[in-house]
């Protein structure tokens, strides 16, 4: 089994108010992997990928994650639930930012740019402007922003929560052929068990005060998943786990190391 890109030993957080917002969080995700940072508002989810993303220190423990290593800051990918476009740039210019960034010339980068675009669906719409997209449309142009520098950590905080169902089981559906064709180490925050089970391979259900992870629940699932995987039975027995798994850390689970991973 491959060493984890991402990991967290025994991490805590707190903030310069007092706030504790993280305790004792330990978590790894391997190159390939497809991890969920599952509960309710305010446990620290959005914490535990700003630290992953080098954005904020951790006050105790260990973090290892590309973005801490000089010069490998384009190795990890964020995207938020607001698309963060710019509203004065085209669809192309949005997504060729990055390499635009790295040196590399509108004519360099657009055979890439393009390759980007179709891929995420949005070929047609390069010239486009953010305010003509509807949320999807505007959703796909910056994860495509996002993964044009073939990052090898993509970091997703809760970024369908504003779309409505049917867009966003699409883009659920999409993100796992991209995640695969570019073999990337995924950690996706989200409220949703069923978004959770759909997408990952392992959830980490954390609880909040202090925030800590309190159950890890595996999705037997193989990957490519098909849309049918929402109706079979596995799908709901995972579902029924994870969300009882869920009420216990809203009910306030004890502050305990989180038991041995459920198989779903
Ligand atoms: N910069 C900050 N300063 C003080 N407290 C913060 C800061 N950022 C987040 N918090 C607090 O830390 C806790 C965890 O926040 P966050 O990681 O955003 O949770 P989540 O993403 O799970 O909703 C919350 O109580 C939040 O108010
Ligand atoms: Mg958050």
């Amino acid at each position: 089994m491959p060493p984890p890109l991402i990991a967290l030993d025994r991490v805590g957080k707190r903030f310069a108010d007092g706030l504790v917002a993280l305790a004792e969080v330990s978590l790894a995700v391997r190159p390939d992997e497809f991890v969920a940072l599952l509960g309710p508002s305010g446990c620290g989810k959005s914490t535990v990928l700003r630290l992953a993303a080098g954005l904020e220190s951790a006050s105790s423990g260990r973090v290892q994650a590309p973005a801490l290593r000089a010069g490998r800051a384009l190795e990890t990918a964020f995207v938020f639930q607001e698309p963060t476009l710019m509203p004065w740039a085209s669809v192309f210019d949005n997504v060729w930012l990055p390499l635009r960034l790295q040196g590399a010339s509108r004519s360099q980068a657009a055979p890439v740019v393009r390759q980007m675009l179709a891929s995420v669906g949005l070929a047609d719409f390069e010239r486009s402007y953010p305010a003509q997209l509807s949320g999807g449309m505007k959703m796909r142009a910056s994860i495509a922003r996002a993964l044009v520098t073939r990052p090898r950590v993509l970091l997703m905080d809760e970024p369908f929560a504003a779309l409505d169902d049917i867009t966003r089981q699409k883009l659920n559906t999409d993100l796992l052929a991209w995640w695969q064709g570019q073999a990337m180490a995924a950690l996706f925050v989200t409220h949703s068990v069923a978004e959770a089970v759909f997408l990952s391979q392992r959830v980490l259900v954390m609880a909040a005060r202090p925030g800590r992870v309190v159950a890890e629940v595996v999705i037997a699932q193989p990957c490519p998943r098909q849309p049918d995987f929402r109706h079979s039975a596995l799908f709901a027995d995972a579902c029924r786990a994870l969300g009882a798994a869920l009420a216990d850390a809203h009910d306030g689970a004890p502050p305990t190391r989180p038991s041995a991973p459920v198989q779903a």
